[in-house]
């Protein structure tokens, strides 16, 4: 797509843009070009070379020239993604060629069944080798796209196969879906691709994360968050949902006579090769070419083995005819062609009988209702409670204990509940009350629970049980908060049981002898025990305050109000101003924090913990970073790259960083130094390359910091 040469010279371009305060109207063209570069390496190949931040600064640049000259606008430009006023109504549009939907086969014997199959429509001996393509059947999506001389027309989902519903303004929005692309250079005037709008996994867990804080019911899998994105209103929310396009299929092309041009490309896989070329997001490792039927089995095989692992949600592979030619001897049914068949992966979705609804109470009070199943096996995992995340997403679903539900495990994505089938209710059914006084609580005050507006969990506000206290501890303890080695869940909950740690003060002072006679402990993990916890009394503030669990402050924030502080209690004093005057600290945590120092017991707690052993008071680390102006590193960029073997990767970074260098992650001319460790590849011949770039081993870098 674009050479190493082109790329150096885009890359250099964007800085000299980045450093201009005054772009000329007439380097606009310029400016657009390398702003769709940049889009293609973030979006298409997942490599981008510069920063989010500068990516939004070109583009605000190119924001303001538009907008000072409007006729220089092209239709291609990156602004006119999102350009567009609020979608109408999704516009029924005929496809050009239907899309058609695909067999299915489960085993090796379908898919063997399927090559004699297309040897007999070819015409071919059936001792003979069929040539396949394998690549994913994606789980999202499935997107048309129409370019005409060059420009993306029309974007529509798949609808019936016949007539889809027109999405236009969503595609453009959809950083992966070249705007223009140069099909002219091929002869062609006119195509049609094919594809699937996917979310990747991670993007989803986050969409999802947002949607339980903001009270809104979750998507039940990648898929429909990806359906649904399609089909947004504003193609703003579209973008945002952070939708990427795979496309696995040309299914029309034409010269401007209307001549078809798609037996010029001479098989699929090469026709999807050049769509890379021309800037299209498709499937590279996940893709192969095989020679036979086998040699397909084994590849799909290997893919449902890898399934979990890939970034992306896909429910089986698809092998088609590779020859275009052969394609076209095999033919279609009205439903499908007969030259690709899907090989479906193994159910990941389950029915069985939700039991009982527990409610949990987490660290912070939030009550987290938890479905009890019959338990039942999904895609290789035994699943018997599973989480309903709060109330609204057991009213939205209307879920009944007693109830036969649909339970799915999409990927790495945790058990979910999709629905329950009323059809298969027998009256006996209840819906579950949510409680209105603290579930866990055995005294003889009843708690009532409340809900803070903003938020979609019910909290119980003072626990008097005890079992929010267990689950402070446990983060407490925990490698996120103060990282005591040893002190897992169970034991907490042990020491919980038998009374010997009623608040996180008590991590300090335990009685190791008494725990050294418990049933599988013994004197010497006792004496670890109190090794890992003494070591943990020395941490810096920024992790104790983190371990407090005070709702909503988390490890950032707790660094930059340890930064702050010579004592942990100073902060008896202080007022929602001085928090907010600390950059990146908003009102929500300075409440939460002032409120949290405004409590007796927690003062009083902090002060058992210090007469305990614990340090309360500003260390080094807490303190924020002095660079001497001649520090040796100062104001130098570097990059580690290769085995490292005197320390680890992360220890090397912190150390340049101590000693004034801003550590980076690509090789640039904006490099100053390289360390190569050992079997250094590419990075180390690129700075070679540049000639500009110091390049250093581990030993050397050690010795200039002085730290041998
Ligand atoms: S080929 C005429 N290839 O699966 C060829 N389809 O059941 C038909 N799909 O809705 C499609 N990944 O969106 C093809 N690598 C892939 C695919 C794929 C996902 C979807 C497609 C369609 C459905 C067909």
């Amino acid at each position: 797509m674009y050479s190493t040469q082109e790329q150096k010279k885009i890359y250099d371009l964007s800085k000299q843009m980045l450093a201009s305060d005054n772009i000329s109207p007439l380097d606009i063209g310029s400016l657009r070009d390398l702003l769709k570069y940049h889009e293609w390496k973030y979006y298409v190949q997942n490599q981008p070379v510069v920063s989010d931040y500068e990516y939004d600064q070109l583009y605000k640049k190119l924001e303001a020239l538009e907008h000072s000259n409007p006729n220089l606008v092209t239709l291609d430009s990156p602004t006119q993604r999102v350009a567009s006023d609020l979608n109408k109504d999704f516009e029924p549009v005929a496809h050009t060629v239907p899309m058609l939907s695909l067999g299915n086969s489960y085993n090796a014997d379908d898919l063997n069944d399927f090559d004699k199959q297309v040897k007999k429509l070819c015409g071919l001996d059936l001792e003979s080798n069929v040539e396949y393509c394998v690549e994913p059947k994606f789980d999202g999506g499935s997107i048309a796209l129409v370019y005409e001389d060059d420009y993306l027309v029309r974007g529509a989902t798949r609808g019936n196969g016949t007539k889809g519903e027109e999405m236009t303004p969503n595609a453009k929005a959809m950083p992966s879906i070249p705007l223009k692309a140069a099909f002219s250079k091929l002869g062609i005037f006119k195509a049609e691709l094919r594809g699937e709008a996917l979310i990747r996994k991670d993007i989803f867990d986050k969409v999802n994360q947002e949607r339980v804080k903001a009270g809104k019911e979750l998507f039940a899998n990648p898929r429909n968050a990806a359906t649904g994105g399609l089909r947004m209103k504003d193609p703003n929310e579209t973008r945002k949902r952070g939708l990427e396009a795979f496309i696995f299929q040309l299914g029309y092309a034409v010269d401007s006579a209307g001549n078809d041009m798609l037996p010029t490309l001479g098989t699929h896989d090469k026709g999807i090769e050049t769509l890379g070329d021309l800037g299209f997001k498709i499937p590279i490792v996940e893709r192969k070419v095989v020679n036979s039927i086998k040699e397909a089995i084994a590849f799909c095989k290997e893919w449902e083995e890898k399934r979990d692992d890939y970034h992306y949600e896909i429910d089986g592979m698809v092998v088609k005819v590779n020859s275009l030619e052969l394609q076209d001897r095999s033919g279609y049914t009205s439903h499908h062609p007969r030259w690709a068949i899907a090989y479906k992966f193994k159910a990941k979705q389950a029915t069985t009988k939700m039991v009982n609804i527990e409610y949990q109470v987490g660290k912070v009070g939030s009550i987290t209702p938890v479905a009890k199943l019959d338990p039942v096996h999904i895609a290789g995992v035994m699943v018997s409670s599973v989480s309903l995340h709060n109330e609204e997403f057991i009213v939205g679903k209307d879920l009944r204990i007693g109830d036969t539900v649909v339970v799915e495990r999409a990927g790495d994505v945790i058990p979910y509940i999709v629905k329950s089938l009323e059809e298969l209710r027998d009256g006996s059914e209840e819906p579950p009350k949510f409680p209105e006084f603290c579930p866990i609580n055995t005294t003889d005050t009843q708690i009532p629970l409340i809900k803070i507006e903003s938020e979609a969990a019910w909290r119980c506000p003072n626990c008097v049980c005890g079992a929010q206290d267990l689950q402070k501890i446990i983060f407490h303890v925990s490698k996120v908060a103060m990282d005591i080695d040893g002190f897992g869940k169970s034991n907490v909950e042990r020491f919980h049981e038998a009374g010997w740690l009623q608040d996180i003060s008590d991590v300090y002072n335990l009685d190791y002898d008494q725990i050294a006679t418990l049933e599988g402990f013994g004197q010497r993990s006792a004496d670890k025990l109190e090794a890992s916890i003494n070591k943990a009394k020395e941490n810096p503030i920024s992790k104790l305050l983190h371990s407090l669990t005070v709702h909503h402050l988390g490890k950032k924030a707790s660094q930059l109000i340890a930064q702050e502080i010579e004592h942990v209690l100073d902060l008896r004093d202080w007022d929602e101003e001085k928090f907010t005057e600390i950059k990146d600290i908003g009102p929500v945590v300075a409440k939460n924090v002032i409120e949290y120092f405004s409590n007796s017991v927690n003062v009083r707690m902090l002060e058992r913990m210090e007469s305990y052993g614990v340090n309360l008071t500003q260390t080094e680390e807490d303190k924020p970073l002095q660079i001497a102006e001649d520090a040796p590193l100062a104001g130098k960029t570097i990059l580690f790259t290769g085995s490292l073997q005197r320390m680890g990767r992360k220890q090397a970074q912190e150390l340049a960083a101590k000693h004034g260098a801003k550590n980076i992650s690509a090789v640039s001319k904006n490099l100053d130094i390289l360390v190569a460790g050992e079997k250094a590849g590419s990075k180390l011949k690129k700075a070679e390359a540049l000639g500009s770039v110091q390049v250093m081993s581990e030993d050397e870098f050690l010795e200039l910091i002085g730290e041998e």
